[in-house]
């Protein structure tokens, strides 16, 4: 299987990771609604530190504000190019305003006020900027789940730092504490991505 196949068979994770690549250029309208809110769906399915899922995603599929979002990430074409570009940015204020919404139902009502406790006693002496750092490094568990989904399920994707932060918020009306992990545009390759290159492991792994 390469990345190139627009075949929508389900790969396996092994597969998905070892033909998952960063692509540039795709195919015009390769991005069913349907595919989309289900790749979504399993993005929002990563794991974080206390559930606390502060990730929230941003879908632009309208061509005025892709060609605005280029703009803001320094004209980078991927962005106008892929037929949607996710935009993956957490909002931990939400979350500590809604501390109870993310208890585990099976905690009951006790369970959703040790949850509000436990955000309070972990995060309500940080700074609003602090917290948000936390939060962004949470993000990027959701943002590895939908490169992985995308792939998965025959879809292409990559992801993206190279923006101005601020431009992006403006753009998108986000709060202006939010924290943007990245920016990731989805869609069918149209020219294939450069193959794999990493270290071995002897490189990068020890036992002790
Ligand atoms: C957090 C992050 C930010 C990245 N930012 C950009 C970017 O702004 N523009 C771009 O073209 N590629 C960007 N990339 C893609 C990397 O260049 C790419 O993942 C890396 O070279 C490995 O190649 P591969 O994804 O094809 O395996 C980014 C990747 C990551 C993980």
């Amino acid at each position: 299987m390469t990345q190139t196949q627009t075949d929508t068979r389900i790969l396996d994770v092994a597969t998905a990771i070892e033909t998952r690549v960063s692509v540039r250029q795709y195919v015009p309208d390769s991005l069913p609604q349907a595919d989309l809110e289900r790749i979504l769906e399993l993005g929002s399915k990563a794991p974080s530190a206390f559930n606390a899922q502060p990730w929230r995603f941003v879908v632009v599929r309208s061509e005025a504000v892709k060609e605005q979002l280029k703009a803001a990430a320094y004209g980078q074409a991927q962005i106008t190019s892929a037929p949607a570009t996710i935009v993956i940015y957490s909002d931990m204020e939400d979350v500590m305003a809604n501390a109870a919404e993310t208890a585990h139902p099976g905690m009951g009502e006790e369970g959703k006020a040790r949850q509000v406790e436990t955000f309070q006693n972990s995060f309500g002496a940080m700074t609003v900027e602090q917290r948000a750092e936390w939060a962004n490094a949470q993000s990027y568990i959701a943002l590895g789940f939908l490169m992985l989904a995308a792939r998965g399920m025959g879809y292409d994707t990559v992801p993206m730092l190279g923006f101005d932060p601020e431009q992006v918020k403006t753009l998108l009306g986000l709060p202006a504490h939010a924290k943007i992990a990245a920016l990731l545009p989805i869609g069918k390759a149209a020219q294939p991505g450069f193959p794999q290159y990493r270290h071995p492991l002897g490189r990068i792994v020890s036992y002790k």
